[in-house]
């Protein structure tokens, strides 16, 4: 996997974010196994609670353009906060339906330093399909 060019990939998403009301932009670039990679960013709205999160936007392009858990490898996401992002509590459950367990999510900071986790990290003991079914 070159992770240098998916992290360059979510940097050109995170330019197509739509935060004017919090001017604080997010990207995301999603790996898929036939090479593929999906971009997202963070698009707001003036309803503020109707905003999409990066990670989201990117998930939903994804699934709708055919691609389940099984064909992700792995997913970068950026954001110019001073520690390394991390996905809000709404998008870790969206993450843990929709992106592998044990996938590499590597979390950046403003100068592009990164840390590599997974969704079983980051939402631990999640409310899944099989709670539901
Ligand atoms: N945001 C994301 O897109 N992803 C995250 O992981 C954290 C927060 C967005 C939501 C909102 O548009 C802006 O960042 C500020 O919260």
């Amino acid at each position: 996997m070159d992770l240098q060019n998916l992290i360059k990939e979510s940097l050109e998403a995170k330019k197509l974010s739509y935060s004017p009301y919090s001017n604080f932009k997010v990207g995301c670039a999603l790996l898929l196994k036939d090479g593929r990679i999906i971009k997202g960013s963070n698009i707001e709205n003036a309803s503020y609670p109707l905003t999409v999160c990066a990670e989201r936007s990117t998930l939903f392009t994804a699934h709708n353009l055919g691609y389940k858990k099984s064909d992700m490898v792995a997913m970068v996401l950026c954001g110019d906060a001073p520690s390394y992002i991390s996905p809000c509590g709404a998008c870790r459950q969206v993450i843990s339906e929709l992106y592998p367990s044990d996938a590499p999510i590597y979390l950046l900071n403003k100068d592009n330093e990164y840390i590599v986790t997974n969704i079983k990290e980051l939402l631990p003991l999640a409310f899944k399909e099989s709670d539901v079914k």
